[in-house]
């Protein structure tokens, strides 16, 4: 692995930049970070964001809003000194209306289209189905590509339970859609075919195994429609599916690994580029968020107590502050031997030669304003 080099080279031969990795390692603010160093190489970015911490998206200036893009003030630009002509544009992922958005397209009539996207069942697979947001973070990625305003887009990627959901996404969505049970269903309500009541529950529960409980009056009526529905729009949704996937195999894609030194955040990384490897991909780069420090060399009372009054603090203090600093040092030295075991697991595996491997430092408070995305974008751009 290649250390201490930037993603300098992604930004500027990459289209869409994939941000991906454990739950709570930081995709979010690494995806952000990334697209505010990508606007200070010029580009005009756009950062597509899912679900960012709170205080994240109102500096962001995404407070309340979903779906919509919002361009990032030039003059907050200038002041962190990105160019003329760049520009970072940042959108919270709308999972749902990037859904009503394929069945628009692909709905044969626009009485069709309606009674989709106002049937309860639908309101259930367009937000909650496995895999949905990944499916439609995808999508929305190929959306935007047509768009010129942005020559570079940053994806941030869904808390999945498994980073490896998001690669599988749009395989999975089809084949829940289009599994046996859903076809039987599909065909039960074939107006010529007149099955009783209790074949159709059985179906009814093998689907509601497939896709999770649901509980409700007029489910049934609900679901028998929507999948009745379905049946017209599938083909169409389903060559869909495979255009976003084979786009996710382009050249234009670069694969961004976040993760956090620690075991099962680098085990997912490493089952991550195995996966990415199995698809004939690579992944471009590891992102190393939240890295304790190592304080070499001792440091001794008097150190302590200097650095306390430094900061305007009483020199009680001092002894909290190297035992603080031991902490730390003792966590650095924990990651240090996890990431010596994620190499050695990772060496050797196809095209992980040419992983570069940036490293993040455990800021003192969580990012949260342009400031400290600025911080964390020098390191990585
Ligand atoms: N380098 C860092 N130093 C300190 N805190 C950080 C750092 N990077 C991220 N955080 C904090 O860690 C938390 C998780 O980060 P973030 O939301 O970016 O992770 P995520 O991978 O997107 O999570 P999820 O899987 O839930 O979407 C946030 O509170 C964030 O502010
Ligand atoms: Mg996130």
């Amino acid at each position: 692995m290649a250390d201490g080099a930037t993603l300098l080279g992604l930004v500027q031969g990459r289209r869409v930049l994939v941000c991906a990795g454990a739950g709570g390692v930081g995709k979010t603010t690494v995806a952000a970070a990334l697209a505010l160093g990508a606007a200070r190489q010029g580009k005009k970015v756009l950062c597509l964001t899912i679900d960012p911490a709170k205080r994240l998206a109102d500096s962001l200036g995404l407070a309340g809003m979903r779906g919509d893009a919002h361009s990032v003030a030039p003059d907050r630009l200038r002041a962190l000194g990105i160019p003329e002509g760049a520009g970072l544009t940042v959108a919270m992922l709308d999972t749902k209306r990037t859904f009503d958005d394929i069945v628009a397209r692909h709905a044969p009539s626009t009485a069709v289209r309606d009674r989709i996207l106002q049937n309860r069942f639908y309101q259930y697979v367009s937000t909650s189905l496995a895999g949905t947001q990944s499916y439609m973070a995808m999508e929305k990625v190929l959306a935007v590509l047509g768009d010129p305003t942005h020559d570079l887009v940053v994806l941030d990627t869904p808390p999945t339970s498994d980073a490896l959901d998001f690669l599988d996404a749009p395989e999975r969505l089809i084949e829940a859609l289009d599994s046996p049970a859903m076809r039987w269903l599909v065909d039960a309500f074939e107006p010529r075919r007149k099955l009783g009541l209790g074949s159709l529950a059985r179906g009814v529960a093998l689907v509601l195994r497939g896709v999770g409980r649901l509980t409700g009056r007029g489910f049934l009526e609900h679901m028998a429609e929507f999948v009745t529905e379905l049946n017209d729009l599938f083909g169409g949704f389903k060559e869909r599916a495979r255009e976003v996937s084979r786009a996710f195999r382009g050249k234009d894609f670069a694969y961004v690994i976040v993760s956090t030194p620690v075991p099962g955040a680098l085990d997912e990384a490493a089952l991550f580029l195995e996966r990415l490897s199995a698809s004939g991909l690579h992944g471009d780069a590891l992102v190393l968020n939240r890295l304790h420090a190592v304080h070499e060399g001792a440091v001794s009372l008097d150190d302590a107590r200097a650095a306390a009054r430094r900061h305007g603090l009483g020199d009680d203090i001092a002894p909290a502050l190297l035992e603080a600093l031991s902490d730390e040092s003792t966590q650095g030295a924990f990651d240090v031997r996890a990431l010596e075991r994620f190499e050695a697991r990772v060496r050797g595996s196809a095209g992980n030669g040419a992983l570069s491997r940036i490293e993040l430092p455990l800021l003192g408070d969580d990012p949260h304003d342009l400031a400290d995305l600025a911080v964390l974008s020098k390191i990585l751009v």
